[in-house]
């Protein structure tokens, strides 16, 4: 991709919150989106941790215990996309919990969610089960698992 160089990614603070929330609504439809006090939640998990680019134009939530981890969340401002963030937000996050001892990555996406589902086919995650009319519009989630980089230096 040419153009600007890439926004740096970094890593959330609790005073981005309210940005993220802000940018979550914009992302996902209103009952899917989550507020203030479900993203500090989620920060506050044991592992949680958050990693964000721009002012933010995107933002992924994640968790590492156990040698395990998810991404709880993962949301590009509808003006950013198809430039790249997702894709980094992603490495980075398989990066950070690849440093947390995870060896494996475990997310959820509905089946009707082509972007996503492109994004996380690039990255080489595998299906491993299903959650029948898990989501809102009734269609399934798919749980999907990509195995972290090894031997990241961070
Ligand atoms: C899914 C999402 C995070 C992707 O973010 P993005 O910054 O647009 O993704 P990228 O630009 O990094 O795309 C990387 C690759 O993913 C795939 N992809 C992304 N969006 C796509 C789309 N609309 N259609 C088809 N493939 C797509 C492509 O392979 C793309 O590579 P390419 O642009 O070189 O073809 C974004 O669409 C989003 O926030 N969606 C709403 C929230 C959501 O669904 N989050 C995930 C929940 S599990």
């Amino acid at each position: 991709m040419s153009g600007a160089p890439a926004k740096p990614i970094r890593p959330a603070a609790p005073a981005d919150v309210p940005a993220l929330a802000a940018l979550h609504a914009r992302a996902f439809p209103p009952d899917e989106c989550w507020g203030e006090t479900a993203i500090r939640a989620m920060l506050g998990l044991e592992g949680g941790f958050g990693l964000l680019a721009g002012a933010p134009d995107g933002f992924v939530l994640a968790r590492a215990v156990a040698g395990e981890a998810e991404i709880l969340t993962l949301a590009v401002d509808p003006a950013a996309r198809r430039l790249g963030l997702g894709a980094r937000l992603l490495s980075a996050t398989l990066d950070a919990v690849a440093d947390r001892g995870a060896a494996c990555l475990f997310l959820e996406v509905s089946e009707v969610n082509a972007p996503a589902r492109a994004l996380y086919a690039r990255a080489g995650a595998e299906e491993v089960g299903r959650r029948r009319r898990y989501y809102a519009d009734g269609s399934d989630a798919l749980v999907l698992r990509i195995t972290p980089p090894s031997g990241s230096t961070g």
